[in-house]
């Protein structure tokens, strides 16, 4: 009998759910293998994934567009004084140590396609430091100003798991202790046949996986007790940012002090959309119920054409709101959501997967012949009763790296660092009556570890004397360090 050894009552599931094909090869597997697939396959909810299938084809939005709202929000530049005070809180939460960050770095990169994860993307214009480095050392600089060290816990999958560790380890976590940086794996979900709901399989004994998107990290934070980590550390807030975006300012306390003032579950940061069809996914909120209001991320194409282009009251987009990903949570918030973290729904995504037939053959398909699933980390928002969104301006927070080419590329993502790095220096000249005159090719590289905003960088430049950093960039670049570097 070729599935000799597999268990029967395994095998009589499988087969009820026309997955027996899942065993094909059984006899040719050493021990190891043939554990591993049992193990492989008692992880798989073939209810919930036939079901997906089997809505495959039904994208309707889950809340109709008439039932939202644009959403309230913070804008920091509109009241300065409120600013101020949000700082403060932000500032003493970080010199307390209450926060902790969480970086997700699990996902493929499959637009951009490096054999490496993105995180170790060369991103420095002079430097060529990594994203690692750049969010890493963000971190040090926090802790050098605020005192206790941050905690840098990093989102891995099976993907990116080793390298990313091996990365860190190379670099000696780029000066962050070892006891700061901590790595986690995310879960992973099976790839199924578009037509025939098959669960793929990428060779003999091995069920093709996927990690199951950013979202999986509220699972992977409670399940792999790190939401019990942080209490025992008494971390009250958690910063969550991804990895392919240079210029977040992680932990930035005025964000963190306006999350902690309005005692927010869930706060967000946005951008404001650069035009009324531009491809983003933007915050709406609910219409007040029984139970308030909440906000929720919807994909840019679930607005109807007039919500789309309707303006507000000051002339703006009523649904301006882009998200850039990056968002605040509080612990406890993290703990009450995790026993139901299933209730975030899955994302389908029709794409193409190679895979194993039943002749034990690879197909390498031509076109997209696979059904993934992904949970998205925003999905949580409409679970938070209190939240908050605040302002970001696009060229200080946002230029994330996702196409070798084009749009948000190695090219974009070096102008944004470059256009930032230029408008923090300009506000320093202009802040002591200067004139600020480099050319415009002139490369402008300010390390993570000399200022962590325009008025840090301010600071930090008190006594440096402006005209000769304008002698030292008439070679053409600039390059900007903490002492010591
Ligand atoms: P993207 O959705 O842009 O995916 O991830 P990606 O993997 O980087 O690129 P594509 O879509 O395959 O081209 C946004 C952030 O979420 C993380 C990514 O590492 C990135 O920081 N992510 C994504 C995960 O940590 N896990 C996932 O399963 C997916």
């Amino acid at each position: 009998m070729e599935n000799e050894g597999f268990p029967g009552e395994l095998f009589q599931e499988l087969t009820k759910k026309g997955q027996a094909h899942l065993v094909q090869g059984w006899d040719k597997l050493s021990l190891d293998q043939k554990g591993s697939l049992v193990s492989q396959i008692k992880k798989i909810d073939f209810d919930l994934i036939l079901s997906l299938w089997t809505n495959r084809n039904n994208t309707a939005p889950s809340l109709a567009p008439v039932d939202l709202a644009a959403p309230d929000f913070f804008d920091p530049e509109k009241e300065p004084e409120e600013e101020a005070n949000c700082r403060q809180l932000g500032n003493k939460a970080l010199s307390q140590g209450k926060v902790a960050c969480v970086l997700v770095a699990g996902g493929q990169g499959t637009r951009f396609g490096a054999s490496v994860p993105k995180g170790c993307m060369a991103v420095g214009p002079l430097s060529g430091k990594s994203l690692f480095q750049m969010h890493a050392e963000r971190i040090l600089a926090l802790a050098r100003r605020f005192g206790p060290s941050i905690p840098l816990l990093v989102m891995t999958s099976p993907a990116t798991h080793e390298a990313t560790q091996a990365f860190f380890a190379e670099h000696r976590n780029f000066g962050l202790f070892p006891d700061q940086v901590h790595f986690f794996c995310q879960g992973t979900m099976p790839a199924l046949d578009w037509d025939t709901g098959k669960v793929l399989l990428e060779a003999p004994g091995l069920i093709f996986a996927s990690p199951d998107g950013h979202g999986g990290c509220l699972a992977a934070l409670a399940e792999k007790g790190w939401l019990k980590w942080m209490e025992t550390k008494q971390i009250e807030q958690v910063f969550y940012f991804q990895v392919d975006n240079p210029l977040v300012k992680i932990a930035d306390p005025l964000f963190l002090g306006h999350h902690l003032k309005t005692k927010a579950e869930v706060s967000s940061r946005f951008v404001t959309k650069e035009r009324a069809g531009e491809k983003v996914g933007v915050f709406a909120q609910t219409k007040d119920g029984a139970d308030g209001s909440r906000c929720i991320l919807l994909e840019y194409s679930d607005l109807t054409d007039e919500q789309t282009v309707s303006l507000a009251p000051d002339g703006e987009l009523l649904f301006r709101c882009g998200s850039p990903a990056i968002h605040i949570f509080s612990r406890r918030f993290l703990e009450d959501i995790a026993p139901g973290h299933a209730r975030l729904p899955y994302h389908l995504a029709r794409k193409k997967v190679s895979f194993m037939d039943e002749t034990g053959k690879l197909v390498v398909p031509l076109t997209e012949n696979a059904l993934k699933f992904e949970k998205f980390v925003f999905d949580a928002l409409p679970l938070a009763k209190r939240w908050a969104l605040v302002r970001s301006l696009r060229h200080e927070e946002f230029a994330p790296l996702k196409n070798a080419s084009g749009k948000d590329s190695p090219e974009t993502v070096r102008a944004g660092i470059l256009g930032r790095n230029r408008a923090w220096l300009a506000s320093v000249f202009s802040g002591r009556g200067i004139a600020f005159s480099l050319p415009d090719d002139c490369i402008i590289e300010l390390s993570p570890l000399l200022a962590l905003d325009a008025a840090d960088l301010a600071k930090q430049l008190e006594l440096t004397d402006l005209d000769s950093l304008l002698s030292q960039a008439k070679g053409g670049s600039l390059h900007l360090m903490a002492a010591g570097e």
